[in-house]
């Protein structure tokens, strides 16, 4: 059953010109990477609104950048796995692909993905809460209150909870989702808007909706193809032959 998912998905791949991919937490739980939900996910241990809001930064800035700390020295001993190599595969062989990412990790940039949106910000990248200047730092750990050139304290360049996206991520996403004949939603729970909202976009405009998940999930409705797997195990069965 699930080959004959996988080989129809294959084929509609091998044909297609436009595809738009979304991911989630789920594609790098294969490298190790926590997920956010479910029972060892990180929001079971942690609580979102005092770790990564913009109240929980003002208040307490040590704290938040402990948790930054700690989740960038275990992520610096992650690397892609073969959904992620895979995806980077997908990108050379289909002529307008686009990648929207919920993940902060890194790991599509690192495996080698180029067209690309990180929706939620990357967590190797700082940005300074004064200047407004962002850079790439990969320094382990962080002084416990880092600054800028400028004297401006710094914070990861991450969307959290009650901020908006970033505008151009927004349009380029949206561009992405409205343009093209296949979307691939590869290991999320599809609750976080605006993300969550991606199938019914793509679905509304005649796209090919398939979904790659070890889980059934809410957006599955507009799922017109659903995998159930792990994210290493389907995806680089999806390429089509060279
Ligand atoms: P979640 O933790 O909510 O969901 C992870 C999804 O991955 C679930 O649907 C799992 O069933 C699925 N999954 C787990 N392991 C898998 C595997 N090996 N292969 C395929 N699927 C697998 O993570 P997200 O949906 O990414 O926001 O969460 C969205 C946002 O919520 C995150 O970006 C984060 C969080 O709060 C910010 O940090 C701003």
């Amino acid at each position: 059953m699930q080959e004959t998912l996988i080989q129809a998905v294959r084929g509609r791949l091998e044909e297609t010109e436009s595809l738009t991919v979304l991911t989630g937490a789920g594609i790098s739980a294969d490298s190790g990477v926590p997920t956010f939900r479910g029972p060892e996910g990180l929001w079971k241990n942690f609580r979102p609104e005092e770790l990564a809001s913009p109240g929980a930064f003002e208040q307490t800035p040590q704290l938040v950048w402990e948790w930054y700390n700690w989740r960038r020295e275990s992520l610096a001993t992650k690397q892609p796995n073969a959904a992620h190599v895979a995806l980077v595969e997908l990108e050379k062989r289909v002529k307008n692909f686009w990648l929207i990412t919920q993940n902060v990790d890194g790991l599509h940039p690192a495996a080698g993905s180029r067209n690309l949106s990180e929706i939620h910000g990357n967590i190797w990248h700082v940005r300074c809460t004064a200047c407004g200047k962002r850079e790439i730092n990969r320094t382990i750990p962080l002084p416990l209150l880092p600054y800028c050139q400028c004297g401006g304290l710094l914070r990861p360049h991450i969307v959290w909870f009650g901020e908006s996206l970033d505008p151009e991520d927004l349009k380029q996403s949206f561009q992405a989702l409205e343009s093209c004949e296949i979307l691939l939603i590869i290991g999320t729970s599809g609750v976080v808007y605006p993300a969550a909202s991606f199938a019914s976009v793509a679905k509304n405009q005649g796209a090919f909706v398939v979904e790659v998940n070890v889980e059934v999930n809410p957006h599955s409705e507009f799922v017109d193809m659903s995998i159930q797997g792990r994210a290493k195990d389907v995806v680089p069965q999806l390429l089509p032959c060279p």
